[in-house]
């Protein structure tokens, strides 16, 4: 039975942490909040407790996962090096959604980093997680707590309703504030490159690495990627997505579908006065991308469960500071 443990988001109460630490020594798996989204942990040095992750998401084992600490000490420990780029970036944005990849230290166990040579890092700031990292006294290894390629959660009825029985406690600290996963910066090049924009947005990351590469873009759809979760189809929901590129593009679009009998849903960007159909669940998103990107994974979730086919989403601007937004738009449109 998998037991939901509510927990105070700000100044956790330390019995609940004490649980969740009890059970991450004993082998099992806590559905953690993080400022991101929620993920499935485990204790990173124990390759039996990392594999029970692997099987409850139903992922390939060769896809690593990320080790969470509280701090760069403690970074240091789980990596061969430490490059000069990954100090000056954990200085600047530790602890927040920044997740730092560099080469995996000998002892650091190679299931965490899926059999690599690298592993990803990064230091939470969420005050829950970071209280069971303190209790715990070692680094807990957690990818997104949803199925293989599906909506991350960002609440704990979320991670419920994805594992389900596959984890022993789940730590309900109510919503994730930024509501879409960490940035990903490969540190180990000399120019460093971005693997996966996310809630650490580009202009504020440029202000450290003005000269990062944009890998995210360079290995769209190419065979080879320098990591496994840059697959094209990822943070998808059920329903069919289809982006269409302004406003009455995806009006027009989404009338025809429910005017063929499908059962359709409308994302908008801003407000929207006139309803086209009662037919249509329409939902509007912020015309901002750290309100755009809290409520994204959400909506589309509460659009799976009223059990819409086909999602019909108006563009969002082509501009630095909706990129992690418009990757995870692109990712969800991938056809199956
Ligand atoms: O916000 C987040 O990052 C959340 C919370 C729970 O911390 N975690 C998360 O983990 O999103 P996951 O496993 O769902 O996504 C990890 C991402 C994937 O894109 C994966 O390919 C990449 O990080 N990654 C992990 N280890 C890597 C490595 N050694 N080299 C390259 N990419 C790596
Ligand atoms: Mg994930």
């Amino acid at each position: 039975m998998t037991r939901l443990l509510p927990v105070d988001p700000i100044a956790p109460d330390a019995e609940v942490v004490d649980e969740a630490a009890r059970v991450l020594r004993a082998g099992g798996l806590v559905g953690l909040p993080t400022e991101t989204v929620y993920g499935l942990a485990a204790c990173a040095l124990d390759p039996a407790a990392v594999a029970r992750i692997f099987a409850a998401k139903g992922r390939p084992s060769n896809h690593p996962l990320i080790a969470h600490v509280l701090g760069e000490d403690a970074a240091q420990r789980l990596a061969a090096t430490w490059p000069d780029t990954a100090h000056r970036l954990a200085a600047a944005f530790w602890p927040g959604p920044l997740t730092i990849v560099v080469d995996r230290a000998r002892g650091t166990p190679p299931a965490v980093s899926g059999g690599g040579d690298s592993i990803a890092i990064r230091a939470p700031s969420h005050a829950v997680a970071r209280a069971v990292l303190r209790a715990l006294g070692q680094p807990i290894a957690a990818p997104s707590a949803n199925r293989f390629q599906g909506l991350s959660p960002t609440t704990a009825d979320h991670v419920l309703r994805e594992i389900g029985t596959g984890v022993d406690v789940i730590l309900d600290a109510g919503p994730c504030a930024a509501g879409i996963e960490s940035t990903v910066v490969d540190a180990r090049t000399t120019r460093p490159r971005l693997l996966r924009p996310g809630a650490l947005d580009l202009p504020h990351l440029r202000t450290v690495v003005p000269d990062i590469e944009r890998a995210d873009e360079a290995y769209r759809g190419a065979e080879e990627r320098p990591s496994p979760g840059m697959q094209a189809r990822h943070y998808a929901p059920r329903a069919r997505v289809h982006i269409a590129p302004d406003r009455p593009e995806a009006q027009r679009i989404a009338d025809e579908l429910v005017h063929q009998g499908t059962r359709a849903g409308l994302l908008v960007l801003g407000p929207m006065s006139s309803r086209s159909s009662d037919l249509l669940s329409i939902r509007c998103l912020a015309h901002d991308p750290v309100t755009y990107a809290h409520d994204l994974f959400s909506t589309l979730r509460e659009l799976d469960e009223a059990r819409i086919d086909v999602i019909v989403v108006e563009a969002v601007p082509q501009d630095d500071a909706w990129l992690a937004v418009a990757d995870r738009l692109r990712r969800a449109a991938c056809p199956a």
